[in-house]
């Protein structure tokens, strides 16, 4: 904090946000949060959220301010404080912070009430009256509605960040700990204000919520930089980057002084197929896909698959289904509304693509679910699922301007950049390569286990644990991608739709745009 005596009050109209330009949505309020008693990182904290919801917060007190927010100052101090720096206009309101809360809150300046307004005698010892109200939600997150609108991504990042770390060390557990925390976080309806607003919300662990008083109070967790700069969380990020690494793979390279590509590719190491192509497409495969990508991709796998059977029908999963704008890979299902007529069509979907030039990898496996007593309802649920699927890695031949727009065209668009690009291995380093590698996964499910299909591969992988979860504690039955066993009756509960399976689960439907946990 600038010494008092040294604070000058700067011309009317001067914008010093510390940030740069900004889009201001109420150009007649002019915000100055006070940093006496509030702090320099709270301020901080709380100054960028205002100026995301389109406040325009000062860092400098100035003429052109209209309002002086603090909290716990009472109405003596902060007009002591303005007359130490040379007064301030006349009519400057002095307002409580539960004004500037309630204003982001809402997302619009809202009317100054008495509550708002600061108080003459001193209660700063005593907490503010007015607290921002404590947040409650469920504790599984497939009871809650998760959109991709996340009030509170400083928070989010820094424990995602953890989650990450965790998984790429082996410890599932606390990456599953710091996941719930921050799904919790995620489906919040607006920005956390105050630790106090947390204190009713569940899977807020230890760790995570000394994580979160980390930020608050210093505007970041010690613990997330460290790991940022760690050089085996980079080292680790860098090689399970690798199509075909794991957690496990890169943990053994690391042992023996692999830290890079460039080591890798010095060592002598013996790389599968998978990972020799991972290498290979490195860059492209940690480019994120877009939307458009992924449609015209979906419209290429469209055309394979009405060509090898016609009826058959696909349905992109994962995150895009979920609405979001990038992904890291693209996810497709495949089914034909005739129970047994998908048998076989892999191979021939992948055989239709290999020919046209779309296929860079590919690697299939076979359907291995029978509701045998093998795969039925005695083992444990798992995470894997045994539907035909396809790894693989595609060729998406950058489509021009406007024929992108046009989408009748794309697929159209793609064959022919495919048959004009003869040259058979153009490298991925040409400089006018027209085609980039995408991560594409196929599965294909009969319709018997469609709907089931659909739930576990649409996400988040996080929503999807949850859903097992509440179906094993809550319900007493076993959710797979393949079928729902309810162990208490000792049958198979049948679905033709997602929202079916929420009934059985006894869960209030939850569409995909809202499974963002
Ligand atoms: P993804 O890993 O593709 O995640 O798995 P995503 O949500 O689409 O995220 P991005 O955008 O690609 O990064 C999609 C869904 O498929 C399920 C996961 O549980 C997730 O819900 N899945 C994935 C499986 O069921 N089995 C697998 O082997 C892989
Ligand atoms: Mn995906």
């Amino acid at each position: 904090m600038v010494p008092l005596k040294r604070r000058k009050l700067v011309p009317t109209g001067a914008v010093n946000t510390g940030t740069g330009p900004v889009r201001t949505k109420f150009p007649h309020v002019v915000l100055f949060l006070l940093e006496r008693k509030m702090g320099t990182s709270r301020r901080a904290f709380l100054s960028q959220l205002g100026r995301r919801k389109g406040f325009q917060v000062e860092q400098v007190l100035s003429e052109s301010v209209t309002h002086i927010i603090s909290e716990s100052n009472t109405r003596e101090e902060v007009t002591a404080w303005l007359d130490f720096q040379g007064g301030g206009q006349a009519d400057v309101l002095l307002l409580d912070i539960s004004w500037y809360t309630d204003s982001i809150r809402a997302g619009h300046p809202v009317d100054i009430l008495d509550r708002h307004r600061l108080q003459l005698k001193s209660f700063s010892s005593k907490p503010s009256p007015v607290k921002s109200a404590v947040f409650s939600v469920p504790s599984y997150a497939c009871q809650r509605r998760t959109t991709l609108e996340n009030h509170n991504t400083v928070l989010t990042d820094a424990l995602s960040l953890l989650a990450e770390n965790a998984e790429l060390s082996d410890e599932d557990g606390r990456g599953v700990a710091f996941r719930r925390a921050a799904a919790v976080l995620k489906a919040l309806p607006s920005a956390v204000m105050s630790i106090s607003q947390l204190s009713g919300l569940p899977c807020l662990g230890e760790h995570s919520l000394r994580v979160i008083k980390d930020i608050w109070e210093n505007g970041a967790s010690s613990e997330v930089e460290s790991t940022k700069v760690s050089e085996r969380f980079k080292a680790l990020k860098v090689l399970t980057g690798i199509f075909g690494v794991g957690a496990k793979t890169a943990d053994r390279w690391i042992r023996e002084g692999i830290h890079d590509l460039h080591q890798l590719q010095n060592s002598g190491q013996t790389l599968n197929r998978a990972q020799q192509a991972g290498l290979q497409h490195y860059d492209d495969i940690n480019q994120p896909v877009t939307k458009a990508e992924a449609c015209a991709i979906e419209e290429i796998v469209e055309k394979a698959v009405s060509s090898v059977l016609p009826g058959a029908q696909i349905i992109l999963t994962g995150g895009f289904r979920r609405g979001k704008q990038t992904g890291h890979d693209v996810d497709f299902l495949i089914t034909h509304p005739e129970e047994g007529r998908e048998v076989g069509l892999m191979p021939k979907v992948v055989s239709w693509l290999e020919a046209q030039g779309f296929l860079l990898y590919q690697k299939t496996t076979r359907n291995s679910y029978l509701e045998s007593k093998a795969d039925g309802p005695g083992r444990p649920p798992s995470n894997m699922d045994r539907f035909e699927r396809c790894l693989s890695i595609f060729k998406l031949p950058k489509m021009e301007k406007q024929g992108a727009k046009d989408s009748q065209n794309v697929t159209e668009n793609c064959l022919q950049a495919n048959q004009k690009s003869d040259e058979p291995e153009c490298p991925e380093a040409a400089p006018d390569r027209r085609w980039r590698a995408v991560r594409v996964d196929l599965v294909v499910s009969p319709i018997s286990q469609f709907a089931f299909a659909l739930l576990g591969w649409t996400g988040s992988k996080l929503f999807e644990r949850e859903l097992r979860r509440w179906a094993r504690y809550e319900k007493g039955m076993s959710l797979s991608s393949h079928a729902l066993y309810d162990n208490n009756q000792r049958k198979y509960l049948r679905a033709s739709s997602e929202e079916e399976i929420f009934a059985h689960l006894g869960l209030e439907f939850i569409p995909p745009s809202e499974r963002n946990a």
